[in-house]
């Protein structure tokens, strides 16, 4: 966990008139701060600045730890407020605290069940889960979200279920994920979205604690591919309209049947 620094210098005046420039080994690139291009620039820098600091760590849900920046959470907060699903698959349940986020959702709707799968579930994670107030709404599918067992338990779980959304939050590789895209897309109903997160390891590979090798294999490439391939699916970029997002281009919406393209 980061320590908290100091927050925000009362002697950094910033008015209509500042620049904002970054030196770079690539070479200097610079705006007027309170232009589109500054917003970008200084938008990608914090996301930079979150991945170097882990600013995803260290929070819970109702008790339950989650890895999420807090601009996603609102996010998958808004989405299941709307799509008001039956049946939330997530694989990647981690120490079950998006799983929790998910289920308190449901439990304010009055229905609804989160699957949460995850190749290795810790005996603790699952203890925690499982005396949670929310437990009635968790199923725990343990296994490889891609092997095909695991996706066929789901396919069962989710069976008959009106609304199914799906998030991918497990293994980041392009090739891991586009196969679960491919597993899992068709559980997700008409309206419904399919969620692959943190492809924002394209735009962070280079920070000093990354892996370099995030620039050559991650989610991002995997939605690219899954969209050519699925015009069934449309991108819904308000999600990630608070710009420090784990999931650039994440958010994929299940057209209605006969629906052309979504006009955002
Ligand atoms: C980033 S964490 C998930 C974070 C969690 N969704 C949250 O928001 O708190 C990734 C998880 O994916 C799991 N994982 C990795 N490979 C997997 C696979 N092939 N199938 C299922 N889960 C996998 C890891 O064990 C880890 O718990």
């Amino acid at each position: 966990m980061t320590s908290i620094p100091t927050l925000y210098d009362t002697t950094l005046a910033a008015g209509p008139g500042a620049r904002v420039l970054v030196e770079t080994e690539a070479g200097v690139r610079q705006a007027d701060l309170y232009s589109p291009d500054g917003l970008a620039l200084v938008a990608g820098l914090w996301l930079k600045l979150s991945a170097e600091y882990g600013l995803m760590y260290g929070g819970s849900w109702l008790g339950v730890p989650i890895i999420q920046l807090p601009g996603d959470i609102v996010a998958m907060q808004e989405l299941l407020w709307k799509t008001r699903p039956d049946v939330v698959v997530e694989c990647g349940f981690a120490h079950g605290g998006s799983a929790v986020l998910y289920a308190s959702i449901l439990e304010l709707l009055g229905k609804g069940v989160v699957i949460g799968v995850d190749v290795e579930v810790r005996r603790h994670n699952r203890a925690a889960v499982e005396s949670h107030p929310l437990s009635k709404r968790i199923r725990i599918v343990e296994g490889s979200s891609i092997d095909p067992r695991t996706v066929s338990a789901v396919g069962k779980a989710a069976e008959g279920a009106a609304s199914v959304l799906v998030v991918l939050d497990s293994n980041h590789d392009r090739e891991h994920v586009l196969a679960e895209m491919e597993a899992y897309h068709g559980l997700v109903t008409p309206d419904s979205y399919l969620v692959a997160m943190d492809g924002a390891q394209a735009h962070v590979w280079d920070v000093p604690r990354a892996k370099p090798g995030w620039r050559d294999s991650n989610p991002l490439q995997a939605i690219e591919a899954f969209l050519a391939a699925h015009p069934e699916f449309d991108e819904d970029p308000r999600y990630h309209r608070g710009l420090v997002t784990s999931s650039p281009r994440g958010f994929l919406r299940r057209k209605r049947q006969g629906e052309a393209s979504w006009n955002w």
